[in-house]
């Protein structure tokens, strides 16, 4: 039987976003699996992709790693004893597969004696040659399948059907905070239990000591921590992972003030750092309550959750507002900040696979839809992105150069900037996903809008202020 791959490992090994696979599949010009095609199938519909040295892939990933600032999609080798563990983990399923190959071809090869003659055994010879003359592209995306599982074994979670990636040596917890889900956990060393969850398929390793102890049945189960865990091979676990606001439960933490940057005169990137045993547990697009000095204000989040322990936040220069003088003139990099949260509703519907809008209004809008955007970038989920950032003043778009290097990195993102008061024309927005965030007359505005166009009020996700 030909090899089935997932739809996130078959997208990485063509170099292409997972959003141009799901297309195809929409199209039926790739058949799929279970969510999963193979790989003889895909040689066929990317015939070009220059498998040998899969070029494409680190251009984009290079790029969006320079155009995110950031290590998500930065890649290490696992150290020498989880590549080892790694390698005897597939030479194992190498042998499990080749003695099947060997009996099925013997039984077969006795068919084919018994059939002599038939016109049965005239056809599964021919069966027999064709299946077996697999093309050249077809044995490289297979053997470059086999590398990146052991650099970085995937991993699909159940029931929730999030996927991701563990990049050399990383935990799986680490490996699922770098994807940005948030997966349930505590102390992240071993001792609370709350990163607890059951292996279903594949193999894990200890990577750490932990004092939590799991009971016999838990054991027996396939249960392990995964703040302890790397993963040997390509694993489906079962696992909590938040996917509402509902699961995650409210936090207080202390950070401490770690970079502020002047994106304009008026606009301040406010990094904090939160505790390597603290973070803040969030879904992209939601925000935080934020004391500093005295002072306390809710903001949007504008990281992404993949950011693990950076938190950014947008403040604009309101004078006599004291939040805002208090960041402008009084903060100094290094004072701590009490979070509270997370808050809020406005997050990535990652069931969707629809082309996403996302509409940010003014200086206020654009934080919670970068969170969105990135995350929306992180997990690959959507066939393509389009933001259009509505401004009165040229100076409200405050983040340009973010903007278009997302739009120069990723051929399915596109960026408008449109300087007007009042809401343009949209054009048909009937088949997307809409993200708008900006004031409640704003919000409301562009829900009309839509409304009058056709599109279901169930497309609509919404940030207000609050
Ligand atoms: S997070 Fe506490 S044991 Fe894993």
């Amino acid at each position: 039987m030909a090899q089935l791959l997932t739809l996130t490992r078959a997208a990485r090994l063509v170099g292409v976003a997972r959003g141009a696979l799901q297309r195809k599949i929409r199209e039926g010009a790739l058949a799929s699996f279970e969510g999963m095609v193979r790989a003889d199938d895909l040689v066929r519909t990317f015939p070009g992709t220059q498998l040998e040295e899969n070029a494409e892939l680190a251009r984009v990933e290079g790029i969006k790693e320079r155009a995110f600032g950031r290590r998500v999609y930065e890649r290490s080798l696992p150290d020498k004893e989880v590549l080892a563990a790694r390698l005897g983990e597939l030479a194992r399923e190498l042998v499990e597969v080749t003695a099947r190959s060997a009996r099925l071809q013997a039984l077969l090869h006795e068919l084919g004696k018994r059939l002599e003659g038939h016109a049965l055994g005239a056809w599964l010879r021919r069966e027999l040659e064709a299946g077996m003359a697999a093309g050249e592209d077809e044995r490289e995306i297979l053997a470059q399948d086999g590398v990146m599982r052991v650099i970085t074994p995937h991993v699909k979670v159940v029931p929730g059907g999030q996927e991701f990636y563990v990049e050399g040596a990383d935990t799986i917890l680490e490996a699922a905070l770098h994807a940005g889900l948030a997966m349930a956990y505590g102390c992240s060393s071993g001792i609370c239990g709350d990163c607890k969850a059951r292996v279903v398929a594949g193999r894990v390793r200890r990577v750490r000591q932990h004092d939590f102890r799991l009971t016999e049945a838990e054991k027996l189960q396939g249960c392990a921590l995964m703040c302890c865990c790397t993963a040997l091979s390509d694993l489906v676990i079962e696992a909590n992972i938040a996917r509402d606001a509902a699961e995650i439960p409210p936090q207080s933490i202390t950070a401490q003030v770690r970079k502020m940057d002047n994106l304009s005169e008026d606009m301040m990137l406010l990094e904090v750092l939160t505790p390597r045993a603290s973070r803040l547990r969030f879904l992209a697009g939601q925000s935080a309550v934020v004391t500093l000095g005295g002072v306390k204000a809710t903001w949007p989040i504008a990281s992404c959750p993949c950011e693990e322990r950076r938190i950014q936040f947008h403040v604009r220069r309101v004078a006599g507002e004291r939040f805002s003088d208090y960041v402008f003139h009084d903060l100094r990099i290094g004072e701590a900040v009490a979070l509270e949260g997370p808050v809020g509703e406005f997050m990535l519907r990652e069931e969707a696979s629809r082309p996403l809008v996302f509409v940010a209004w003014g200086w206020e809008g654009f934080a919670p839809v970068k969170s969105v955007i990135e995350h929306a970038m992180a997990q690959d989920v959507a066939e393509s992105i389009e933001l259009v950032w509505i401004a009165a003043a040229a100076a409200d778009h405050y983040y340009p150069k973010l903007c278009r290097a997302w739009a120069d990195a990723m051929d399915n993102f596109r960026y408008t900037p449109i300087v007007a008061a009042r809401l343009p024309d949209l054009g048909d927005l009937s088949a997307r996903d809409i993200y708008v965030a900006g004031d409640a007359a704003q919000v409301e505005a562009t829900r009309a809008y839509l409304a009058g166009n056709g599109v279901p009020a169930g497309r609509l996700i919404e940030w207000v202020p609050r």
